[in-house]
């Protein structure tokens, strides 16, 4: 069993589709081992994205991420990182393919309604950002 991380962002919550979007994972076989909704701070948004810190969009990025509540979630499953990604779509919802989170529910780059974890070790890494073992069921 494969945990990973996906965050709803602040566009896809303010849509009013986290149940739409929570349903996907659970129709694909993914399990929601926990969730929350968060509001980032600045330094969390930094953190989180620090690997980004030396691109052109980083700010952006940021501010966006900032700029309303998210949920984070834990995704469990067979292939849970693999699959969550397959679901979500490309990261620029002009390339993603239709049917995916990121065709249906997304605006642009920044404003993209999904993140998740590109790798079993960032995975790790990510969840442990957010949550402690004891929240995650
Ligand atoms: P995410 O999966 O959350 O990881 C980093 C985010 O940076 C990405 O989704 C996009 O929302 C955002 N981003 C903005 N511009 C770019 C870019 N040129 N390449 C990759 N990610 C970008």
């Amino acid at each position: 069993m494969e945990r990973t991380l996906s965050i709803i962002k602040p566009d896809a919550v303010a849509k009013n589709v986290v149940g739409k979007i929570l349903t996907r994972f659970e129709d694909a076989g993914l399990r929601v081992a926990t969730t929350k909704k968060i509001q980032l701070s600045q330094a969390d948004a930094e953190a989180f994205y620090a690997v980004h810190k030396e691109r052109g969009f980083f700010a952006d990025l940021v501010s966006f991420m900032i700029s309303g509540p998210v949920v984070v979630s834990v995704l469990e499953g067979e292939n849970a990182m693999a699959k969550n990604r397959e679901l979500m779509g490309a990261t620029n919802p002009k390339d993603a393919v239709a049917g995916t989170i990121r065709a249906d529910f997304a605006d642009s780059i920044d404003a993209n309604a999904v993140h998740g974890s590109d790798s079993l070790e960032n995975a790790e890494i990510e969840i442990n950002f957010f949550f402690a073992q004891r929240e995650i069921f």
